[in-house]
């Protein structure tokens, strides 16, 4: 569809899901969970962020600063399979890790954990590379449009099975900036 014929309405009118203070609150708290957690766990190296393009930029970008001990950050992208989300054999590597991750404590970084065929296509791959150990965060997670078995080890909010955009998260492109969470009319990208 070209894009010409998408409507944006302006996110100022969206109902505000978790605003920008909730937020921030989780992200402090989910970094100082991870702080203890990752402490005396060095493997001579610090700890590698490998955030998920482009949604979960902003997230990785405050956690990172949330996490109390050295951390490094990468990033990959997967191709999208738009509205559609068929099958698992959709997800594609459109970006790899440009650093070495073996004998690394990992922790892959998402927007949202959804049908979960993005992370756990992700997870294998990361596997390959055999990291000392791989969790997984995520920012939100609508466990109710789970297809494939996976959890998250670490989430910001669950939420009901609405399309938000926001911190991070898009509609065709649009909408990445909103420092709140908020719910898109109609569920328009579902
Ligand atoms: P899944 O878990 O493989 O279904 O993929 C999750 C991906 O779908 C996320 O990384 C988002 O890019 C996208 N996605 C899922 N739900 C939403 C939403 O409500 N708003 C924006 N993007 C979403
Ligand atoms: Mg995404």
């Amino acid at each position: 569809m070209p894009t010409s014929a998408l409507v944006f309405p302006p996110a100022v009118d969206m109902d505000v899901l978790v605003s920008s203070a909730q937020i921030a609150e989780r992200v402090a708290e989910l970094g100082r969970e991870i702080s203890k957690d990752y402490q005396g766990q060095s493997t001579g190296h610090p700890l590698v962020l490998i955030g998920v393009l482009k949604g979960a930029a902003i997230f990785l970008s405050d956690l990172a600063r949330a996490i109390q001990i050295d951390n490094t950050f990468d990033f990959v992208a997967v191709s999208s399979y738009g509205r559609a989300r068929v099958s698992s054999g959709a997800v594609k590597l459109i970006k790899d890790i440009d650093n070495p991750i073996e004998g690394r404590h990992v922790i892959l970084v998402e927007d949202i954990l959804d049908t979960g065929l993005t992370l756990s296509y992700l997870r294998g791959l990361m596997l390959q590379h055999k990291p000392a150990s791989l969790k997984i965060a995520t920012c939100l997670d609508k466990p109710e449009r789970r297809l494939v078995p996976i959890e998250a080890d670490y989430v910001g909010f669950k939420i009901p099975n609405r399309f938000v955009i926001g911190y991070g998260m898009d509609y065709a492109e649009v909408y990445r900036n909103v420092p709140d969470i908020r719910i898109f009319p109609n569920d328009a990208g579902h």
